[in-house]
């Protein structure tokens, strides 16, 4: 059900859950105030316990009420890429955020979007919990349709169209006396480079050890067909296949366009909503191409199309 800004600012403000537009995807949003519709979040999602939520702020010196130790180049940081689709984790005063939403870490993390429906509704709510507005393990909504899919039609969505970045935020956290990428997202790691002076690394989770983004053990962004990630194609290849309008497929292959391979953020914006829609026509298995650069944000949409694939 679409609602309009005030509805959504009074649903948030008398503890109930509504979703919200972003610039990355759609977010399943809960005032800090209200423990119980926090809660909800979790069980409307089937999310994890464990796996701790993004705080969401409309201005940066909100986060004074949260956080009094900045990690060097913090500052830096901020003025550079907010508003905009980064999230970064910081230790936190444990007393200020309740347990829940940081899954009992010390630390929390925040973002302070670039979407002027999601900023003028937390001028009216405060800080935002919000984590994508998804099943949990299903590609994230970058449309209103898609949550109306996850979450039924009578849900109350704040509609900002389609998502500009069609990804997630990127995370990062400073350990180790440098800053890392927890979770690759819609800013590359060499988009850092010229503000940080080196390029953060992005920390994979290896086996048996704590990983510093809980989320990334989970399966995620996945339609239920199967994906066939390929770079070889050959004439008697059959079925379906997600590729680019500038290359040329074999003659039995039948193309879902995701755009130009020379274009990443058209790329980006299209990939969870061709997802939802090789579910939507029943399709059960189909070749991904994968024939693209490894670097900028191809390394983020590679990642998701692997992880997409993991059945
Ligand atoms: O673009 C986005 O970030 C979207 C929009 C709605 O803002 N939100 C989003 O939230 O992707 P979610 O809940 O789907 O993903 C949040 C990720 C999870 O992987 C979680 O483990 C990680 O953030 N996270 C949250 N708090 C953390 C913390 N204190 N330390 C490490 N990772 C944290
Ligand atoms: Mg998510």
């Amino acid at each position: 059900m679409r609602i309009s800004l005030n509805k959504a600012a009074s649903l948030l403000n008398s503890g109930h859950v509504v979703a919200v537009p972003t610039e990355t995807v759609y977010g399943l949003a809960a005032s800090l105030k209200f423990p119980l519709a926090i809660d909800s979040i979790f069980s409307l999602k089937g999310r994890p316990a464990n796996n701790p939520l993004i705080i969401h702020l409309s201005d940066q010196d909100q986060l004074l009420e949260f956080v009094s130790d900045f990690p060097p180049k913090f500052y830096e940081i901020i003025h550079t890429f907010w508003p905009g689709p980064l999230t970064i984790v910081l230790p936190i005063a444990e007393d200020k955020i309740p347990s829940r939403i940081r899954a009992g870490l010390s630390t929390a993390a925040f973002r302070f979007p670039q979407h002027k429906l999601a900023n003028a509704l937390m001028q009216m709510t405060g800080p935002l919990v919000m984590p994508s507005a998804n099943l949990s393990g299903k590609p994230s909504a970058t449309k209103p349709e898609h949550v109306e899919e996850d979450f039924g039609s009578h849900f109350p969505i704040l509609d900002g169209g389609s998502c500009v970045c069609g990804l997630e935020s990127t995370i990062i956290i400073y350990s180790d006396n440098i800053w890392k990428i927890i979770r690759q997202g819609a800013l590359p790691p060499e988009a850092f480079t010229h503000c940080l002076g080196y390029t953060p690394p992005i920390e994979k989770p290896s086996i048996g050890q704590k990983p510093l983004c809980p989320g990334q053990l989970y399966r995620h962004y996945a339609p239920k067909a199967a994906l066939k990630l390929t770079k070889v194609f050959s004439d008697d290849m059959r079925g379906v296949v997600l590729g680019f309008e500038d290359k040329s497929y074999p003659p039995n292959l039948e193309v879902i366009y995701l755009g130009h391979s020379q274009d990443p953020n058209q790329i980006a914006e299209a990939l969870y909503r061709t997802f939802r829609e090789v579910d939507e026509k029943k399709i059960p298995e189909v070749w991904v191409d994968i024939r693209f650069p490894d670097d900028g944000l191809w390394r983020t949409i590679l990642e998701r199309i692997q992880k997409a694939s993991n059945h």
